[in-house]
């Protein structure tokens, strides 16, 4: 579906070279990625600010010419297809709108109606759908100059729906949205993968959003993909281990050793003690716990995703 070969994108900025001259520079944004994406994948594409996401994104979908390599879309060429393209693929950028800025939401919709000739029904069907998935109801009379960023986000993700494309590009879909919105969002985006019609393809730097939506995580810094694979693999790769948190009547007995477990700290005097799980499961760590130690209360914590993320931008 998503093609990627040894892709580059080079921009050339003016740098100030001393008090009177400005000398040109190449920037490598996109330094020789090559990726393939499956039908009905959910992939987050992330890495730090500045990495090339949007950069790539923008090639993907037509925008920007790749300096060399190569990308394909369906079997497209994203710019010269560019045309063809659109009928097929759908497009929200963050920071960006498609929206005709003092038209009612309504009426932006009819519009992209008569843009990409959608069949009345077909357009009728899949407008009722995001009405109700995304509560549009309330502000689908209002220009969208007068909507918020949450009302205007969910009004760009029905635009770039009403076609039905197979393949739906996002770049930072909740930036700036208060955590109700967010969530609406990304149910939506759940939904919507999970039907399996859709391929996603999103940037994010809110990991709660890779979290929920995407199985396979593509890490990019500096032009060049740093890791392709699950969270899981993640969190394999940088040791990340479950831990257990256990409240105590009376602290453990000095020497105390859980097989398979790892005592990271203790706490409150010895009342609150921590064990990262290695190779014991959750289940087999409770059981050597309660035969021997006064277990008041205890809790299992998932290795968290931002922590990880962070050591791999930092290795990077
Ligand atoms: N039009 C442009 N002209 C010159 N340099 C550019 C241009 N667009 C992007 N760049 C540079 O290319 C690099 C990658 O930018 P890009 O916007 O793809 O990053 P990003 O991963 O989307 O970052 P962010 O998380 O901040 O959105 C950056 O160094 C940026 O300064
Ligand atoms: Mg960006």
């Amino acid at each position: 579906m998503i093609r990627m070969q040894d892709l580059r994108k080079d921009f050339t900025v003016r740098v100030k070279a001393g008090r009177l001259f400005r000398e040109k520079r190449t920037v490598p944004a996109v330094d020789g990625v090559s990726l393939t994406i499956e039908p009905g994948e959910m992939v987050g594409y992330i890495g730090p600010n500045g990495a090339g996401k949007s950069t790539t994104l923008k090639m993907l979908t037509g925008v920007l010419a790749p300096t060399a390599g190569e990308v394909s879309v369906f079997g497209l060429t994203p710019v010269p297809q560019r045309t063809r393209l659109a009928l097929r693929i759908g497009v929200v950028f963050g920071q960006r709108s498609q929206l005709w800025w003092d038209l009612p939401l309504r009426e932006s919709f009819r519009l992209l109606r008569h843009i990409y000739r959608v069949p009345a029904a077909e357009h009728e069907a899949r407008l009722r759908r995001c009405r109700s998935l995304l509560d549009l109801d309330e502000f689908l009379d209002t220009p969208v100059r007068q909507l918020s960023l949450g009302q205007r986000m969910r009004g760009e993700l029905t635009a770039a729906l009403l076609h039905g494309p197979g393949v739906l590009f996002l770049d930072e879909p909740t930036i700036g949205l208060d955590v109700v919105s967010k969530q609406a969002v990304r149910s939506f985006l759940a939904e919507l993968g999970a039907s399996g019609d859709v391929t996603l393809v999103l940037t994010t730097h809110d990991l709660a959003d890779i979290e929920r939506l995407c199985h396979r995580l593509v890490v990019i810094d500096h032009g060049r993909v740093v890791h392709d694979g699950t969270i899981e693999a993640l969190h394999a790769r940088y040791g990340s281990r479950r831990s257990l948190v256990v409240d105590l009547d009376r602290p453990l007995a000095p020497g105390f050793t859980l097989p398979g477990a790892t005592l990271l700290g203790a706490e409150a005097d010895g009342h609150r003690v921590t064990f990262a799980l290695d190779t014991a499961s959750a289940g087999e760590a409770v059981a050597g716990l309660v035969a021997t130690a006064a277990v008041r209360d205890l809790s299992v914590v998932e290795p968290d995703i931002e922590d990880v993320v962070a050591r791999l931008y930092a290795s990077a």
